[in-house]
């Protein structure tokens, strides 16, 4: 395998800066992994994942200090994900200052789903982002896998399911935020990229590639989130690089330069900037600091740098 750029063959070990360096195109094994145009095409994504944390007033207070810190959505986009029953609160109080994205996402239209939200629903309350697939509601939530913490037999059991998530969310037009990730069992097998192919191939079976350009992909590594560990830079491009060439070579190459992937799993105020300096990697999807307005502004205004 050989990595070209502009002709000339460099390693494919390190990691290729845009800003100071006059690239124009890199091609690995054939398939263009990163453009010039591209990376400045692509805008930038910031998720606060609130998780299970916060109370409808605790909500409003909380999304109001964000946007007093200046935190907009006009560069990067940037979201607010609230629990469930506090979506509309926040999308009352941001109004168009900032996206409000649900943690979850029905596959159903509709029916006897109990403690399941459609994406109708979520549309109908000014939601316009849903997660799908994060490693929370996946070890969670209702298989008898997961259950048992066995999330590869969890996923292999529920990527149907997670392509009715996406159908719906695009039948309603909600963007949605795919996360894909290993855990440490797969990492310490050298198994992490071939399980992220995996789970990207079985996930996207049914989207087309003007579809796959207008998602989000959260590269997530589940021994990342929440552990105050997360993956060096070099990691997290490595993975982020990874998946743009898998979805390079399902969908082509225009795809894979438009679509945005951004990492998440211990992203904070310190590490933020690295991170997002990375040439793959469009964004974050930020969990603990993102109930830290001053955090998430940190984080927010390193998009600019
Ligand atoms: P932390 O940033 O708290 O690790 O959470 C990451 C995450 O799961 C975001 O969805």
């Amino acid at each position: 395998m050989s990595l070209i750029v502009n002709g000339t063959e460099i390693p494919a070990t390190g990691t290729i800066k845009f800003n100071g360096v006059s690239l124009e195109k890199v091609i690995f094994d054939g398939v263009i992994v990163w453009s010039k145009e591209a990376i400045m095409s692509r805008k930038g994504f910031l998720c606060g994942n609130w998780k299970m944390n916060k109370t409808w007033d605790e909500s409003i207070a909380l999304a109001q200090e964000i946007l007093a810190t200046g935190v907009n959505t006009t560069n990067p986009e940037t979201v607010l994900a609230p629990a469930t029953c506090n979506l509309k609160a926040v999308a009352d109080t941001v109004g168009t200052n900032l996206g409000v994205c649900s943690q979850f996402v029905s596959n159903a239209t509709n029916g006897a789903y109990t403690g399941q939200v459609s994406a109708a629903m979520l549309a109908n309350v000014g939601c316009k982002y849903a997660i799908i697939n994060h490693s929370e509601t996946t070890y969670f939530g209702l298989t008898p896998e997961a259950v048992t913490g066995n999330e590869q037999a969890s996923f292999y059991n529920n990527f149907n399911i997670i392509a009715g998530q996406l159908g719906q969310c695009f039948q309603n037009n909600i963007t949605p935020i795919l996360c894909c990730g290993e855990n440490l069992t797969i990492r310490e097998k050298w198994a992490h990229k071939t399980w992220v192919e995996y789970q990207l191939r079985m996930s996207l079976a049914s989207i087309t590639a003007d579809q796959v350009e207008k998602m989000i992909i959260a590269y997530e590594p589940i021994w990342a989130i929440g552990t105050g560990k997360t993956a060096t830079p070099a990691e997290a491009e490595e993975m982020c690089s990874h998946v743009r060439t898998v979805i390079s070579e399902m969908y082509g190459s225009s795809a894979g330069d438009q679509v945005r992937i951004i990492y998440g799993g211990s992203m904070n105020a310190k590490n933020a900037s690295e991170l997002l300096s990375q040439t793959n990697i469009d964004g974050g999807l930020i969990g603990g600091a993102s109930l830290k307005p001053a955090d998430f502004a940190t984080i927010w205004n390193a998009f600019s740098k």
